[in-house]
Parts: C-alpha cells; sequence; structure tokens
C-alpha cells in the first residue's frame, strides 16, 4: 500500500447521535471520526430509520435508484455529520421507515423482516466495496459491526472483481442473527456459501457465522473477551469456528467519548468537577437522590448501575442481595430497561424501600449522567461483558466500578488490593465467581473502604488519571485495517 490515506466504509447499525439502543451506538458513533483524525478517509453507512430520516433531512440523494436482486428499491442519502463525518444512510421506506427500535418494534418483539432489512445493509456496503459500485469513491476496507452487518464479507467475497478488505467487529456474540436456512436464497446468496462451511448453523443460517468465515479479519472488543470466546462458555457455539480462525482474531479495548463523558464540563450534573475537586461531587450525590426520591444523606453510600435489564447484566443477582445492601446501609439509584421481570423485580424493590431505592425505568441519556457523578460506587454484576463502558464512564467521573471479572471489565477495572494500592493502580473491586454471594463480598469490601476516605481517594483518583480515550485503540484498528489488505484472501 502506499502512503495515501486508507479508506474506509465503517458499517453502523446504529450511530450515536442519530440511533442507539447500546454500547454499539457509542462505538459506532466515536471511532470512526477518531480515525479520521488518524488520517484515514472514512464514510459510514446505515440504514436509514425513521430517526436518521429526520435527521437528514437535509441530505443529498447520490444514488437516486439502487435495485438489488431480492430487496426492494432503495436509494443512498449522504450527508456530513457535526463531527465532519460522511454518512451514508440507505434509503427504504419499506424496510426502515417505521416507529420503533432499530431491531424490535415497540413491544419488544424482532421485527420480523429482520433478515432484509439487514440482508440490505450489509448488501449495500458489499456493493459499495466492490467493482460494481455506483461511487466513484472506493474503500480499501470495510469494517462490518455484530450479526446485522455480518453477510457484507460473504456477499462481499463472492462478488466478481476488484474488492475491498473486510473486517468484522463482534461486541456480543450472544447475538447472531440465526433464521431459517430458505431465508439464505431470498437474499442472493450464492449455493457455495449455504454449506456447514459456510452460513449454515444447527439446519439454520447464521448472519454472525457468515462474517466469522468470510472477513479477513475478525475482532472484538477486549482482549479477555477475545480469549473467552474461543472456550464453551462464552462461545455460544462459535467457539470451535473462532479457534479456527484465531489467527485473524484480535481483542482490541473500546474506547470512551471523553468529551461527552467529562465531568468537568457535562451539562447534565448539578456540579461539575475534575480530580482535585471530588467534594463537588457531593451536589450530584444530592442532586441524583432528589431526582430519584430519595432521602438525602450524605454518608450512606449511594451505589449506582446503569444498564439494559438482562441476563447478561445479572440484574438478578444484585435483586438476590438488595435487601442485605439496603441494610447495610446503602442506598441505590438504578437506570434501565428491558426484560419484564427484571424491571418488575426493581420496580418493586423501590416500592418497598422509597427513601433507599430509586428506579428510573426509562431511557434517559440526562439521568445516566447524573448517575455516574453522583453515585459513590457503579455496579456491574455482568456474567459476561464483551467490553462494557460504564465502568470506564464511571472511573473517568470518579465512582469507582464494582464488577464481576469478566471481559472487558477484566481488562478495565484494577482490584483493589493492599497491593495495588501501594502501586497506584487499584480502581475499583472486581469478584470472579458468578454468584450474588461473591457480588455482596465485593460490594462490602467497596462499603469497607468507601468509610476509609484515603483508601477511596486513592481509588477515584487512580481511575480519574487513566486514559481511556479512543486514540490508543483506533492506532490498533489501523494495524489491522493493514492486515486485512496485506492479508487479503
Ligand atoms: P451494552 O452495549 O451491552 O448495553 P455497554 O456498557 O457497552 O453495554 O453500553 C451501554 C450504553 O448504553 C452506555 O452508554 C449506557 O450508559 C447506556 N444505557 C444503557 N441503558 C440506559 C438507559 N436506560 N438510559 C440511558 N443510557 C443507557
Ligand atoms: C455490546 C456489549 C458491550 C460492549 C458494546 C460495545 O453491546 O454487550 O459489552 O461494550 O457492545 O462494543
Amino acid at each position: 500500500m502506499t502512503d495515501a490515506p486508507l479508506r474506509l466504509l465503517f458499517v453502523a447499525p446504529e450511530l450515536v447521535p442519530l440511533i442507539k439502543t447500546g454500547g454499539l451506538g457509542d462505538v459506532c458513533g466515536a471511532l470512526p471520526p477518531t480515525l479520521q483524525q488518524l488520517g484515514a478517509d472514512v464514510r459510514v453507512v446505515l440504514p436509514a430509520y425513521r430517526p436518521v430520516l429526520a435527521a437528514l433531512s437535509g441530505a443529498s440523494r447520490v444514488v437516486p435508484n439502487l435495485r438489488l436482486p431480492g430487496f426492494p428499491a432503495c436509494a443512498l442519502l449522504e450527508s456530513k455529520l457535526a463531527n465532519g463525518i460522511d454518512v451514508l444512510a440507505i434509503d427504504c421506506p419499506e424496510l426502515y421507515n417505521r416507529d420503533g427500535g432499530p431491531y424490535q418494534d415497540a413491544g419488544g418483539n424482532d421485527w420480523p423482516d429482520n433478515p432484509q432489512r439487514f440482508g440490505l445493509l450489509a448488501r449495500v456496503a458489499a456493493l459499495l466495496g466492490g467493482a460494481q459500485s455506483p461511487l466513484d469513491w472506493r474503500p480499501d476496507v470495510i469494517h462490518c459491526n455484530d450479526w446485522q452487518s455480518a453477510l457484507a464479507p460473504l456477499y462481499l467475497r463472492f462478488a466478481e472483481g476488484a474488492r475491498a478488505a473486510s473486517v468484522l467487529t463482534v461486541h456480543n456474540l450472544a447475538f447472531q442473527g440465526v433464521f431459517p436456512l430458505a431465508t439464505a436464497a431470498r437474499l442472493g446468496l450464492p449455493p457455495q456459501s449455504l454449506g456447514v462451511d459456510g452460513v449454515e448453523y444447527h439446519g439454520q443460517m447464521s448472519f454472525l457465522k457468515a462474517g466469522l468465515v468470510y472477513a479477513d479479519r475478525i475482532t472484538t472488543v477486549s482482549p479477555t473477551y477475545a480469549a473467552e470466546i474461543q472456550h464453551e462458555r462464552l462461545g455460544f457455539g462459535m467457539q470451535g469456528l473462532l479457534v479456527a480462525r484465531s489467527s485473524v482474531l484480535t481483542g482490541i479495548l473500546n474506547g470512551i467519548d471523553a468529551g461527552e463523558w467529562d465531568p468537568a464540563h457535562d451539562p447534565a450534573l448539578a456540579a461539575r468537577y475534575g480530580a482535585a475537586e471530588l467534594e463537588r461531587k457531593a451536589d450530584n450525590k444530592l442532586a441524583l437522590q432528589r431526582s430519584l426520591g430519595l432521602a438525602p444523606e450524605p454518608r450512606i453510600p449511594l451505589l449506582g448501575l446503569v444498564s439494559r435489564f438482562t441476563h447478561q447484566k445479572g440484574i438478578d443477582l444484585l435483586l438476590a442481595i438488595a435487601d442485605e445492601l439496603i441494610g447495610a446501609p446503602a442506598q441505590l439509584a438504578l437506570l434501565g430497561r428491558g426484560d419484564p421481570a427484571l424491571e418488575q423485580g426493581v420496580a418493586a424493590l423501590a416500592v418497598r424501600h422509597p427513601r433507599r431505592v430509586g428506579f428510573g425505568r426509562r431511557v434517559d441519556e440526562a439521568l445516566a449522567h447524573l448517575i455516574e457523578a453522583g453515585a459513590d460506587m457503579f455496579l456491574m454484576p455482568s456474567r459476561f461483558e464483551p467490553c462494557g463502558l460504564n465502568q470506564m464512564y464511571s472511573q473517568r467521573y470518579g465512582t469507582p466500578p464494582v464488577v464481576h471479572a469478566t471481559g472487558g471489565l477484566a481488562d478495565t477495572v484494577v482490584d483493589c488490593s493492599a497491593a495495588t494500592l501501594a502501586a497506584g493502580a487499584a480502581t475499583g473491586f472486581t469478584f470472579t465467581e458468578e454468584s450474588a454471594g461473591a457480588l455482596l463480598q465485593a460490594v462490602r469490601r467497596a462499603i469497607a473502604a468507601y468509610h476509609d476516605p484515603p483508601t477511596w481517594r486513592a481509588l477515584q483518583k487512580n481511575g480519574m488519571a487513566k486514559d481511556f480515550s479512543w486514540a490508543r485503540s483506533a492506532g490498533e484498528y489501523l494495524a489491522v485495517y493493514r492486515e486485512a489488505v496485506n492479508g487479503k484472501s
């Protein structure tokens, strides 16, 4: 390759600030601009969901009529985001212009036409990466994210003529895009790709498997998760394939958007602060207690959590020990939506202890920021966590996290011990056994440290001094892109 800037097409199932369901949206929003700052020439392609259409109302229709076999006609809209990133939105009203979320309707049911919706995303991405692209701009690499875009490496591999290299990032192996095998023919997949060494997965087809088989390089979002998914416990059936492809698999830790998540400049806080003004966290604690109706106790530790409510996140483990925690004493500030049984469990807890437990049963960006700043410590009892962003936010906000040592949580939180404190490395509390008892023990250790101000200050300051910015990780992605271009098969 010459020194010409690397041209990258980034395929985004969701994208902050336009649409987000979780950390994937944060990553797709923050990584491309960082890559651009490092000299890459980046465009992002995504479906023109209804909120995306509304946000890009001034976009130009650069490809007015695109007809791909097996899919409804669509168009490509081009627009520049405020951060300078060029966005290509696939305008296909029949598939994307509707109320509800990107993957599910308002009632939480998966859209039945998801294979077409995300088949089209991948098909368009592959078109733009191949010789038949309707655009003059040709990428060197297409970077796909999760199952929603994972068919693109397959389409590209079987396309005629010169093609871009492909990279697939796995943000969460638990989501695999599995559909009846008959779907494959409707998506125009070539017959040679339908066998067990292609998309076939236990008599069905898997979008994610297509990417794992055909991508030139695979990454996942932390080094520990890259190792964990090669074993049965967290391999979700793909461990054999991942072991077979381990020579092209890399774990690259996510970064955080250090502008968006900065306690010194965060407009959602009652008081802004840096590491030298940690006493101002007290104002945020009071504001958080007020906003959730908690008793305005300055000295009882306040434990925060912001999460999708799913089995993955271990909310049930927290529920199992909540009464004991409250008696410790402690207060809880919880924000999240998801599994109705978990929502009901937390809601009932808040009804039983209205002055000790506050529950925001909603998606609320501002409250998420206030919890990071106003809580004394932050809980992430996830059963597995490919990377996790909140534990990095909380360290930046001087709010030590208590986490299960798995995936990115193990890679980003240093457990508090005499040795790690002496080394200036301790930033939080970790537990290794996946159980409510182990969580309780870790929180008890955290509460004991909270009542020892010098230790607590050290933990807060160590966490705030850590560099979780995207620049480091983006450099690692550039290296993977170069390998993908050079090692294209
Ligand atoms: P995941 O992607 O598995 O949900 P991450 O930790 O990577 O986990 O990212 C979750 C992101 O979603 C974080 O930015 C977090 O603050 C945000 N989030 C989750 N639930 C809510 C909510 N109810 N309100 C606001 N933000 C939320
Ligand atoms: C997934 C994972 C989460 C990760 C995020 C962004 O949603 O569950 O751990 O931080 O993707 O990569």
